[in-house]
């Protein structure tokens, strides 16, 4: 068997939890692959919500396995937290979520790196979820890290000592800010109970018995390919391979187990934090979009910056990720707007472009094509052929220039609300 994988092809919030949550039904087991509490997946069914950071979008689904893969990087505190709100909705879940040996920890000092490093850049900040996301990271790469293998080790606590000593000086080159350290370690020094309790795998075996078994694997992404440490508005980035090679190294599955690649998208764009957003949209336009969407971040409720479907952008990622079916979320914000458009091509040194330029900075001059908005409702459409016509009209549009087709479309935040198109 391959692994199917769902990847955001914007600034991440493109509803890949929703979407991830839906299809679970049709896999024996979701895995996570990178990222880590940065993330927020909504997911909304029997007039509930949830938010999940660290766990997998698959755990509501009856008998499904989760795995966080050795590509994520965890904190404790945040993972047991989450663990204990599922919990109290009466969910059992503890016999099908697994933990990959090899996912690194995030320790309450990276945290303290990821303040003091986006404080020390004042205005140029990246815009970071404070939640030691890079820092982890770079003790990933530069081989001082933590992983949760470590922590039966009996030379464990001795090895956090020398980590957070390191952290400690380094954190001296940069402005002091208020963390109180001696408060988060002893939350995370209890939480390591909670995640030592946890069924710990050699998650790239885990993986490959499985597909061997005949098991069928859906990979969730987390954050967009536009948030990509490769190929992102780099350095307005995360840490980590968001796109679809990231699950190769995420969960150690060889890249010919690859199998269908699903890309999300909203039938807008948004950005949370700082950084290069060309088809952003300011004032009362941009407020519109916030407020139809309620486009506030699931992580850190911060609001995000709306602004029109940008289809370069959109080509380069679907370039990058090799997305065989599109996911299209959120096509109910726009059911009031009298006219809808799409950024479709860029216009730099002269010449228009439907190619991504090295260094994306703000203002390149966008050239739009607009389209009557359709102004009905939604709801009650549960085929595509349901749909307004102004709107079948505006996917068929976007299903041409995209060469892709679009698969699923969402027409509100439920579970249900998501039409599949044959
Ligand atoms: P993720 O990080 O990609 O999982 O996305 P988030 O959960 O951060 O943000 C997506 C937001 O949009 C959440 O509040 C979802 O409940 C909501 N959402 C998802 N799909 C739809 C949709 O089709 N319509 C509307 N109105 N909201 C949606
Ligand atoms: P999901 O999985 C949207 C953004 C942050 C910041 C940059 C770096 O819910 O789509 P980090 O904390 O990773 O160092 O922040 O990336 N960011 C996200 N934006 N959705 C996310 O995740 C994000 N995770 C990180 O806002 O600009
Ligand atoms: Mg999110």
């Amino acid at each position: 068997m391959k692994i199917d994988v769902i990847v955001g092809l914007q600034w991440g919030d493109e509803g890949k939890g929703k979407i991830v949550d839906y299809l679970a039904t049709d896999y024996d087991m979701v895995c996570r692959f990178q990222g880590g509490p940065n993330a927020g997946h909504t997911l909304k069914f029997d007039g509930k919500k949830f938010v999940l950071h660290t766990i997998p979008s698959g755990i509501f689904r009856a008998n499904l396995l989760n795995l966080i893969g050795n590509g994520v990087v965890i904190d404790p505190i945040t993972l047991e937290q989450e663990i204990i709100e599922l919990q109290t909705t009466g969910l059992t879940f503890l016999d099908r979520l697994f933990v990959a040996h090899k996912a690194h920890l995030i320790l309450p000092t990276h945290r303290l790196l990821d303040a003091a490093s986006e404080a020390s850049k004042g205005a140029a900040k990246i815009g970071s979820t404070l939640r030691g996301i890079g820092p982890t990271y770079m003790d990933k790469t530069g081989r001082n890290g933590l992983r949760v293998g470590d922590v039966f080790a009996p030379d464990f606590k001795s090895r956090y000592q020398t980590l957070k000593e390191k952290h400690l000086n380094l954190a001296a080159m940069y402005p002091e800010i208020d963390f109180n350290l001696a408060a988060e370690e002893t939350k995370w020094f209890a939480s390591l109970e909670c995640l030592r309790r946890l069924q710990h795998v050699d998650g790239e075996y885990f993986v490959n018995q499985a597909l061997d078994a005949g098991k069928r694997l859906l990979a969730e992404g987390a954050q967009g390919s536009m948030l990509d440490i490769d190929f992102g508005t780099y350095p307005f980035v995360t840490s980590s391979n968001t796109i679809t090679a990231g699950l190769c190294t995420g969960l150690g599955v060889a890249p010919k187990r690859v199998g269908k690649v699903i890309g999300i998208t909203k039938a807008y764009c948004t950005r949370v934090g700082s950084g290069p957003f060309p088809s952003e949209l300011y004032g009362e336009e941009g407020e519109a979009l916030r407020k139809a969407g309620n486009e506030f971040g699931a992580t850190t409720g911060r609001p995000r910056r709306c602004g029109w479907i940008d289809l370069p952008q959109l080509k380069y990622t679907i370039m990058l990720n090799g997305v065989d079916e599109l996911a299209l979320t959120k096509i109910d914000v726009l059911n009031t707007f009298a006219s809808i458009k799409a950024a479709t091509h860029y216009h730099l040194d002269g010449k228009d472009t439907d190619s991504v330029p090295f260094e994306m900075v703000e203002n390149i001059p966008l050239v739009y094509r607009e389209f009557p908005g359709w102004e009905a409702d939604t709801d009650a459409c549960l085929q595509r052929q349901d749909l307004p016509q102004a709107l079948q009209d505006y996917l068929y549009f976007l299903e041409e220039v995209l060469e892709t087709p679009i698969k699923y479309i969402s027409t509100g935040p439920e579970r249900q609300k998501l039409i599949v198109t044959p």
